[in-house]
């Protein structure tokens, strides 16, 4: 049986039904405290943050971000305790949605970590500023995770998702926040988000959170060896070991120790350079 890892059985079968949750969770001590990590590591981020979509994994100092996970984890764990159990904290990026068209975020779904037929994984996005229509709210394609869980890795191509574009955009909602409340999401569900086309920047915070007992694993696709992922088992702050993430994570791991190479969609083949979607099973997945 999968070892999951929200306490709530009303939240654990909304998050199997739809692949997202919305929580209302942080008071204003915790969001003032939680915007001045950010502020401290990012001053400068009106001048710096144009009309792009920044993550701080990008920053080039391990140091300081782990200085930055350490900090985060330290004053939100005691709200994550109200909701999760049995979990540990692998990675904290904050993001800043700047202002302007290049602001979208394309259609993906969040990397595989862990053996996710065995524990489960969520992701964790705080919203630290309202998040809405205006400013380029996340858009879901609801029960999405139940369509597709081969091995997600860095270096599958966006484009994959190309031929069901715009099925994806037409059937996926909204999910709008006010500042403070959490999105919990599984790292499967399909989602994007549309330009911020505000006067302001739009900041989050997000978090990779797993069963404690789960061994973190990332995969490496080769477009040689088309429909297998290359498994590597990698630490659990893996996401801090990277010299430079922008360009490491296209390649295979230097830190991971392979295991084995797979093709799994519920042990069926994948294609994984062109995402299928079966409408009727999508249709009888979210009636
Ligand atoms: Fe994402």
């Amino acid at each position: 049986m999968k070892k999951v890892i929200l306490k709530n059985l009303l939240h654990q079968s909304m998050m199997e039904k739809d692949g997202v949750l919305k929580v209302d969770l942080l008071d204003q001590k915790t969001l003032d405290e939680v915007y001045r990590i950010f502020c401290a590591f990012f001053p400068n981020y009106e001048n710096e943050i144009k009309n792009t979509y920044y993550f701080s994994i990008f920053h080039n100092s391990k140091e300081e971000l782990m200085q930055m996970h350490l900090q985060s984890v330290e004053i939100l764990k005691e709200k994550l305790d109200l909701i999760l159990v049995d979990y540990k904290i692998l990675g904290v990026v904050f993001q800043v949605k700047g202002v302007g068209p290049d602001s979208f975020v394309n259609i993906h779904q969040d990397l595989t970590v862990i053996d996710e037929s065995k524990y489960s994984a969520l992701t964790c996005w705080f919203s630290l500023s309202d998040s809405n229509q205006q400013n380029g709210a996340i858009h879901f394609l609801k029960g999405s995770h139940n369509l597709f869980r081969g091995f997600r890795a860095h270096t599958l191509s966006d484009y994959q998702f190309s031929e069901v574009e715009a099925y994806i955009i037409k059937n996926s909602e909204i999910q709008s926040t006010k500042i403070g409340e959490v999105l919990f999401f599984d790292p499967a569900t399909i989602h994007f988000s549309k330009p911020n086309v505000a006067n302001q920047p739009r900041i989050s915070l997000s978090l990779s959170i797993v069963h404690k007992d789960a061994e973190p694993h990332i995969g490496f696709y080769d477009q040689n060896k088309n429909e297998q992922i290359e498994l590597y088992k990698v630490p659990d702050d893996f996401w801090y070991i990277y010299d430079d993430f922008s360009s490491e994570r296209l390649i295979r791991p230097i830190f991971g120790k392979y295991v084995k190479s797979i093709y799994n969609n519920f042990n069926e083949k994948f294609n994984y350079s062109k995402f299928v979607i079966d409408y009727e099973k999508y249709r009888s997945i979210k009636d």
